[in-house]
């Protein structure tokens, strides 16, 4: 290995690495100018164990870690870093009696306390909705925050009660009429649930919805009048074990399915299946054009090495070979004649994709994503792509070397500029300085020098998912 590589290495291992600390500051530290347009703040969430347990980091599955969530607040070309934990029941309990007595994903702890509530922390997402900020994982229902202080203020019901035990990471607001559709899944029936939120935050349906067996379904995407379920062929069984790990199984002979259903209420699932079997974390957008639904996704070929890739990412172990990491995909659905067709898009491994949100639903141009040559989330994914669905070349901008950055989030420059006018906002950690920075793209020119790069003083591990909510 030569003395970059050892040094890459060295570097990433602390990207992921919890960050146990609390913290309030305005950033001084500033490169360029922040856009004066910029006004709101930019919120991340990720896993972040605050007390280690005997096993030791390494042993931590990739969804294990109580959520930090982070909140960058630009104003005035200044930019403020709060970041708190949320304090479920869960994280309250651990706060008291030390992380070893409640089991992790991977692994069972040996001295369990059958009274202590099950380990779950809302640490994949954060969305601002209907007035309120919530935390989300796909294991628990929604955990409201404090929109400035990220204060703790309990768990959210989007009704009483509610159809399942859940409700998903990833929520879809419709980039025209505000509405939030957000499923829930879970291992017993019904499998699935899909909730429509109005902007005021009432809840205008709760369905379960008919599928054939339990999946983990992490995402899903919406469209003018439709809604398309992943049936990606990683199942859930509860009978297969004692832990979480054990429960998952990659079964590419049940294929990739995709469940499309009328928005409206009481409309019926049709099912559509893809050529090549995938597993689907995230899509990008989808739309209806010419009686056809359009829908990319980053779409792992071979999902079992991506079960193992998540069970021993905290080791540093790589898992390697095709399959392992997202290709970009585009799904083509024909609703006359039920046909699904598929073209992959790049050769590259894509992960994270978001686009301008004001078209969430409707037809987009432009989407932006992390980008690599193989593999899961590593080193070399250290590029932020700009596609463009009508052809146009993809621009890319280089992080740099030891430079490692999370999803990128696009911010239109005013409320109806047009698309692709604006920023994109991307949080880097950088393995030098063992900090992170708030990095600010033109997104029009994302391949050239950044507009403004805010040096925090300390690290934000790299996480999930986030979004900027504008004059917050
Ligand atoms: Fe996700």
């Amino acid at each position: 290995m030569n003395e970059r590589a050892i040094r890459e290495e060295t570097a990433w291992a602390d990207a992921w690495r919890p960050a146990p600390d609390e913290t309030a500051y305005e950033i001084t530290e500033l490169d360029g100018e922040i856009p004066r347009e910029l006004c709101g703040t930019l919120y991340r969430n990720g896993p972040s164990q605050r007390r280690l347990p005997q096993q030791g980091y390494a042993a931590l599955h990739f969804f294990d870690g109580d959520a930090l969530v982070h909140a960058l607040r630009i104003e005035d070309g200044g930019v403020h870093y709060t970041g708190r934990f949320a304090r479920n029941q869960a994280f309250l309990y651990q706060e008291e009696n030390g992380p070893d007595r409640q089991d992790f994903y991977n692994f069972r702890v040996s001295d369990p306390d059958p009274e202590a509530p099950p380990r779950v922390a809302p640490n994949t997402n954060i969305v601002y909705h209907g007035g309120k900020l919530l935390a989300l994982v796909e294991a628990d229902l929604p955990f409201e925050l404090d929109p400035r202080s990220l204060a703790s203020l309990g768990t959210h019901r989007f009704r009483d009660p509610m159809l399942g035990m859940s409700t998903s990471a990833h929520p879809k607001i419709d980039g025209r009429t505000g509405q939030m559709l957000i499923h829930g899944y879970q291992p017993v029936e019904p499998y699935v649930q899909l909730y429509t939120i109005e902007p005021d935050g009432s809840c205008s349906l709760a369905e379960a919805v008919e599928t054939p067996y339990p999946v983990m379904m992490h995402d899903m995407a919406i469209t003018e009048n439709y809604v398309i379920l992943l049936l990606c062929p990683i199942t859930f069984d509860l009978e297969r074990g004692a832990g979480f790990r054990d429960w998952l199984r990659w079964e590419p002979e049940k294929g990739l399915k995709f469940g499309i259903r009328p928005r409206r209420a009481g409309g019926q699932v049709r099912w559509f299946e893809a050529p090549t079997p995938a597993f689907i974390f995230h899509s990008g957008n989808a739309y209806e054009r010419d009686g056809k639904i359009f829908m990319d996704a980053c779409s792992y070929l071979d999902g079992g090495a991506l079960l193992k890739q998540l069970e021993v990412y905290r080791s540093g172990e790589r898992v390697t070979g095709a399959g392992a990491g997202a290709n970009p995909f585009l799904y083509e659905f024909d609703l006359s004649t039920g046909d699904c067709r598929e073209t992959q898009l790049d050769d590259g491994v894509a992960e994270f994709p978001r686009i301008d949100d004001r078209r969430v639903g409707h037809e987009n141009r432009y989407g932006y994503a992390l980008m690599g040559e193989s593999g899961f989330l590593g080193p070399e994914t250290n590029r932020i792509v700009k596609t463009d669905r009508r052809g146009g070349p993809s621009v890319v901008h280089e992080c740099g070397a030891f430079r490692y950055p999370g999803e990128p989030i696009f911010v239109p420059r005013t409320p109806d500029a047009e698309e692709d006018d604006g920023f994109v906002l991307v949080v880097v950690y950088d393995g030098r300085t063992h900090r992170s920075d708030l990095v600010v793209l033109d997104a029009r020119a994302i391949d050239k020098e950044p507009l403004a790069v805010a040096h925090l003083e300390h690290r934000v591990p790299l996480g999930f998912h986030g979004n900027f909510v504008a004059g917050i």
